[in-house]
């Protein structure tokens, strides 16, 4: 399962990085707000930012126009910036369309807000490149998103779609293990939890025992 850090925040994405275990990033127009990202210039030079610091990794980059042409323009713009942009359409109507129009012309597509299966079809089908379920978001109104990311999952490997699952709106390490159990892609994170994944007491009073009795070893 390759993992995306869920950020616009270009310390956390190089840490991240410099572990040496991240595969790309997402982000969305409020990680991007968070982060203080004013103006259309200032907005593409950042994202151009994300893609040098995550070299070689899928940097995903969100249309906010939410007509055909205005999301072809946007994504098409996005797209030029670097070969690592992913565009990132919201799942509506002209989203679908816009996916299979970019997917004929091989820019890559992440259809993201999807929260049923149904949406996940009608992305695979339009040739997204990835599909988003948004499994906290389910979490927070008392569905389990797991159970889509399952669903999915199923789904495409029956028909054999090429659309990568990356499981989205993750908010711990649970989600994470449980979403590399049930097959997905990709999982994107904060960083946060991708750091909690390295957390164990035994690894610690492991360690501290190991630390002093090497201790006791050294020569005077
Ligand atoms: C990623 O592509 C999504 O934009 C993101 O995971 C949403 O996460 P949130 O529900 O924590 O805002």
């Amino acid at each position: 399962m390759k993992f995306f850090i869920d950020t616009a925040n270009l310390d956390q994405i190089r840490e991240a990085y410099d572990l040496g275990v991240l595969d790309g990033v997402t982000t969305n127009p409020s990680l991007m707000a968070k982060e203080g990202i004013k103006g259309k210039n200032n907005i593409l030079k950042h994202y151009v930012d994300i893609c040098n610091i995550a070299r070689g990794g899928d940097v995903s980059a969100e249309v906010i126009a939410t007509d055909f042409d205005g999301i072809i323009k946007e994504g098409e713009e996005l797209a030029e910036l670097h070969p690592q942009i992913v565009v990132k359409v919201p799942m509506i109507k002209e989203g679908v369309k816009a996916i299979r129009y970019f997917s004929q012309k091989g820019i890559k597509t992440n259809c993201t807000l999807v929260f049923s299966a149904g949406q996940a079809l009608l992305a695979a089908k339009a040739g997204a490149t990835y599909v988003s379920p948004f499994i906290g978001r389910l979490d927070d109104i008392s569905t389990d998103g797991l159970d889509l990311i399952e669903q999915i999952v199923h789904i495409y490997r029956t028909y054999g779609y090429d659309t990568q699952v990356l499981a989205a709106s993750i908010r711990h390490t649970l989600h994470i293990i449980k979403c590399a159990e049930l097959g997905a892609d990709v999982a994107t994170c904060p960083l946060q939890p991708i750091l909690d994944l390295l957390k164990h007491p035994l690894t610690d009073s492991g360690l501290a025992k190991f630390l002093a009795d090497a201790s006791k070893t050294k020569t005077k």
